[in-house]
């Protein structure tokens, strides 16, 4: 079945960093560094490994930087020509996104993350899209959304990538049903809820943070109600949206670190850092040392 190419992801950046405070007092969240990259640049890569060719940034107060990590830096650029420091030049060149395909468009007021979804609208226009929440780095063989373009191009509708967490931790996620399998790593959902009531889950299936969506959500999100934590949420629309159209979720199995807390995004250094060849000599020894002293 040819389904409609999935050319646009969205990146609700504004979320305030409270969890990390107070790292996150002047430097948003998102530019916090794993290893030598800001996280918000494992994301976009995730995006542009699954296909994704325009990147829409839903920003907020204090987030600008966000913005310059993806220009030019005229100074730094020129003082590195000047002195020969071409394999850097090279790697901020590698990084900038072309002309025109990166977007910033602001959401004023922290409403939830269904209302900063529906900022983004009208640069998203009326074709389907993925949405990446960028607290939450992947690390597998396969991109993430690289998978679930693969789950879209069999089912079409709206694809959710799901990870199985300790059903005593459901209460933090949407949460989804599992109903009839769809190839070898997908299965139709049947139900959602977010942040479920302690033993209320209907699995321990959540949400991990990516999405492919069609644009009749955002008629839905205009008018949704406030849900779970008095905020806007993106899983009561995709519950709305449910009565018309077909979910199905693609099981994650990969690594996943959220760097929106400090546990995931020490994690997410380490496991990052041994991964490299050039790191990984460096560091391995002197781990066993800090750990065999605790
Ligand atoms: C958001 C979503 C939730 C999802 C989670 C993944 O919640 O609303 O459905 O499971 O991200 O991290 P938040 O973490 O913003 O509370």
């Amino acid at each position: 079945m040819g389904q409609q190419k999935i050319r646009k992801a969205v990146f609700p950046v504004a979320g305030l960093g409270t969890r990390f405070l107070p790292a996150t007092k002047a430097v948003p969240k998102e530019m916090l560094t794993v290893v030598d990259k800001p996280v918000i640049q494992y994301v976009v890569d995730e995006a542009a490994e699954a296909g994704i060719e325009h990147f829409v940034f839903v920003t907020g107060r204090g987030k600008g930087v966000i913005e310059d990590y993806f220009d030019i830096q005229f100074e730094l650029e020129q003082m590195l020509r000047e002195r020969n420091k071409n394999a850097e030049l090279t790697l901020l060149a590698d990084l900038l996104p072309t002309a025109g395909t990166a977007s910033f468009t602001r959401q004023q007021v922290p409403l939830g993350l269904g209302h900063a979804v529906w900022c983004a609208r009208d640069i998203v226009g009326n074709e389907p899209f993925a949405v990446l929440l960028p607290d939450m780095i992947m690390s597998s063989e396969k991109s993430c959304l690289k998978g679930m373009v693969e789950v879209y191009d069999k089912t079409g509708g709206n694809v959710l990538a799901v990870e199985e967490c300790d059903p005593a931790l459901a209460h933090k996620y949407g949460i989804v049903g599992v109903g009839d399998k769809v190839g070898e790593e997908g299965f139709k959902i049947t139900q959602m809820i977010e942040k479920p009531a302690k033993g209320t889950a209907p699995s321990n299936f959540f949400i991990n943070g990516r999405y492919i969506l069609q644009p009749e959500i955002f008629k839905i999100l205009e008018t949704q109600e406030r849900g779970a934590g008095n905020e806007i949420q993106l899983t009561d629309g995709m519950l709305a949206l449910a009565k018309s159209q077909d979910f199905s979720a693609y099981h994650f199995k990969g690594e996943t670190y959220d760097c929106g807390a400090k546990d995931g995004f020490i994690l997410a250094n380490l496991a990052f850092a041994l991964k490299r060849d050039d790191i990984r000599p460096l560091i391995e020894g002197p781990l066993k040392a800090i750990t065999s002293k605790l």
